[in-house]
């Protein structure tokens, strides 16, 4: 379980005090799946880093599992529990074959080489990446790398994962199997975080947070957030495809409220 408390955060400069995290409270069960949406410098990507210790909140406190990551001798444990999947997939390759860079957290943990071997196997096979396991990461696909960055928090076996817009980078295809990949991690268990900037992917989650001036504004399901069309384009959010037409079709045709998927809509349209 993750709590924040008042949780503020403030960056602080020569050219002044910026304030990215402004009374944040929220508490989060093991097992969910919350996407995190807000438009740019809303302070998605500082409250990512609360989760793990990245940064420690300027006042208020995170919990994870009851761990104020503001206390240095929880730092350790928080990063067992909490693994990061970042934007830009080549910042995150630090190895210069797939296997080595996979294997990169375990070493640093003294775990002993053929179990570092079998988790680094298990989690290739589980991103559809064995074959490249010999592979130099340079020579792989944006969104082959960021499932190599996947893998790699997949080996350390966090039961948390925070992305912070894992596929802005990649191509439709690319995107797509990141999205199925964090799926199968959330039915395995995980509790996800998910940022993103792409509403059809947070439709995937259970739980929605909008974020807005260091905020969280609203905390709903997919569902009330994304087929309340008006208040998502007074926050500046485009609505996701299927709700788009659905609002659309509704002046010709008699549909059901609060169609959220392309599924729903097909359904309703039978
Ligand atoms: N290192 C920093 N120093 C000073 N201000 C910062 C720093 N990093 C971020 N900020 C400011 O803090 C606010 C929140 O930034 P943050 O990166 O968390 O937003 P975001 O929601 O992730 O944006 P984006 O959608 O562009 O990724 C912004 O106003 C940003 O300019
Ligand atoms: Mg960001």
């Amino acid at each position: 379980m993750i709590r924040a408390e008042n949780l503020r955060y403030v960056y602080k400069s020569s050219s002044g005090d910026k304030v990215a995290l402004d009374d944040i409270n929220f508490s989060i069960d093991d097992g969910e799946f919350v996407a995190i949406i807000g438009t740019n410098g809303s302070g998605k990507s500082t409250l990512a880093k609360q989760f793990n210790a990245l940064l420690i909140p300027t006042d208020g406190k995170i919990f994870i599992d009851g761990l104020d990551t503001s206390d240095e001798k929880n730092l350790w444990h928080v990063r067992e529990k909490v693994g990061m999947v970042f934007q830009n997939p080549d910042s995150e390759i630090v190895a210069a074959i797939v296997e080595d860079d996979v294997a990169f957290g375990l070493e640093n943990l003294g775990i002993e080489p053929d179990k570092i071997r079998e988790r680094v196997d298990l989690a290739l096979d589980s991103v559809n990446m064995s074959d490249y396991k010999k592979f130099a990461p340079s020579k792989l696909s944006g969104g082959q790398k960021q499932r190599i960055a996947i893998a790699g928090v997949i080996a350390m076996n966090t039961k948390i994962i925070v992305f912070d817009e894992p596929t802005a980078m990649l191509d439709p295809m690319g995107r797509r199997e990141i999205l199925s990949l964090v799926k199968k991690l959330h039915t395995q268990g995980k509790t996800i975080i998910y940022i993103t900037h792409f509403m059809e992917e947070a439709t995937a989650a259970q739980r929605v947070f909008v974020m807005e001036g260091g905020r969280i504004i609203l905390d709903e399901t997919p569902r009330e957030i994304f087929t309340n069309v008006k208040e998502m384009r007074r926050l500046g959010f485009d609505a996701p495809v299927a709700v788009e037409l659905a609002e659309r079709l509704r002046k010709k045709f008699k549909l059901p409220p609060k169609i959220l998927t392309a599924d729903e809509l097909a359904e309703a349209l039978k």
